[in-house]
């Protein structure tokens, strides 16, 4: 292999290792801008929409919609850091019901499908979020 070749073999090895470096779930979704939009338009409904809008009452909506902004881009691999309180902490005096959890994550599978994110990101994210259920559901005390 002469030099110019290995040269070129680097170069490309380079490039192609960099485009799967920056194929995170948050660069494929289109980056913060996005997310914003998306936890925006999240928390109208939620806090609007019959099934979810019982815990919304009082609650400070821009706040919301910027701490889960950041913790929408801290788990689809982008640069963020999250600045919002404990889950647990957050939900657990809010007695959220399996009901209004499921009711959520419709609200954004459809404004997912609304702002034209695909399929595999649409699952990638939801898949990331299940995990969190135990932590905003209400989980009754035995007696
Ligand atoms: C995986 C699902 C969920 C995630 C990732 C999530 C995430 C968050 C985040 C990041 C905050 C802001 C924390 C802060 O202010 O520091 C928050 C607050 C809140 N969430 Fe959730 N949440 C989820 C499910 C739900 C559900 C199902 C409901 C009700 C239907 C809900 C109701 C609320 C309310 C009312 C607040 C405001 C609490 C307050 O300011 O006192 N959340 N959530």
């Amino acid at each position: 292999m002469n030099r110019l070749s290995l040269f070129a073999l680097l170069f490309c090895t380079a490039v192609a290792s960099d485009t799967r470096a920056d194929d995170s779930l948050y660069t494929r979704i289109g980056g913060l801008p996005v997310l914003q939009k998306i936890t925006s338009r999240l928390v109208d409904r939620s806090s609007t929409e019959p099934v979810t809008k019982r815990s919304f009452n009082k609650v400070n909506l821009d706040r919301v919609k910027e701490k889960l902004a950041e913790q929408f881009c801290v788990l689809a691999g982008g640069p963020c850091t999250y600045t919002g309180d404990d889950m647990k902490l957050v939900h657990q005096g809010l007695n959220i019901s399996e009901r209004e959890f499921y009711g959520l994550v419709e609200q954004l599978r459809q404004v997912l499908d609304s702002e034209g994110i695909g399929s595999r990101e649409k699952n990638e994210l939801l898949a990331l979020l299940a995990p969190m259920k135990p932590q905003v559901v209400h989980q009754p005390t035995e007696p």
